[in-house]
């Protein structure tokens, strides 16, 4: 069974009042595997973000169905739509927009540890902070920083980190490095390969970089006009 998969799923945004729309993704069918790296490349609006937000649960497609872990999204509330949103992060371009503005960094990666994990104690929680931040190379002073004080490769691995502190089982990367420069590009893209090994993470992993894609990916995707097609290895 995939992890994460979705079924005939089509978006269509309305344009110029009710009377016209347009088709963003057009009957995408798609699966990951436990531990997989799924890439996927395509120009700019070609719909590669409206997928991943839909696989993220952060958009209801106009039909079609996600699943996760077989379970199909629409179908899921209370604790296992928690559970969902806990194992399926999805990782923006621009990460501070994801961050609180007014929190440390120390407590945009602890809440939603505590939320999530309740019965961990603070001990316990600031630990696996310490540890973890040891790991991407990040000093312990970024704590008591606040979002906008951070750089772009920064506030990624931040970002990163607080997937990891929820035990994600998937990660979804939007263009993650995209504004970044090429250095703390490979760096960022190193550490996710790493947290695969290590972990098992399942990743998609989307850019517009076919070259960086293939480094990263075990199975490598083109969307074009909304429709998604996996590539041949030998292309
Ligand atoms: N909320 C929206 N309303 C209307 N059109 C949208 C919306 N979101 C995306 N689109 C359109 O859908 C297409 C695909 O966008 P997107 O998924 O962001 O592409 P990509 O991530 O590949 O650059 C684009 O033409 C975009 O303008
Ligand atoms: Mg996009």
């Amino acid at each position: 069974m995939s992890i994460l998969s979705c079924e005939h799923v089509a978006m269509k945004f309305r344009t110029r009042g009710d009377e016209n729309t347009f088709s963003a993704l057009k009957d995408v069918s798609f699966r990951l595997e436990k531990g997989e790296s799924a890439g996927i490349v395509g120009p700019s609006g070609s719909g590669k973000s409206t997928l991943a937000e839909i696989l993220g649960g952060l958009e209801k497609p106009s039909s079609g169905e996600v699943f996760f872990r077989g379970r199909s999204l629409s179908s899921m509330k209370g604790d296992e739509l928690k559970d969902f949103h806990r194992n399926v992060q999805y990782i923006f371009q621009d990460p501070k927009a994801s961050m609180n503005p007014f929190f440390t960094i120390a407590k945009v990666l602890r809440e939603p540890v505590r939320i999530n994990f309740p019965s961990l104690s603070d001990e316990v929680i600031n630990e696996r902070i310490e540890s973890l931040l040891e790991r991407l190379s990040l000093p312990s002073w970024i704590l008591k920083r606040r979002p906008y004080e951070l750089s772009g490769g920064q506030a990624q691995r931040i970002v990163i980190a607080r997937a990891l502190l929820l035990e994600s089982e998937v990660i979804i990367a939007d263009e993650p490095t995209s504004s970044l420069d090429i250095s703390v590009q490979a760096q960022i893209i190193n550490l996710m390969r790493h947290i695969r090994r290590d972990r098992g993470t399942s990743f998609i992993f989307i850019s517009h970089d076919l070259d960086l894609v293939r480094y990263f990916s075990d199975r490598v995707y083109r969307m074009e006009d909304g429709v998604l097609r996996e590539e041949d290895a030998d292309d």
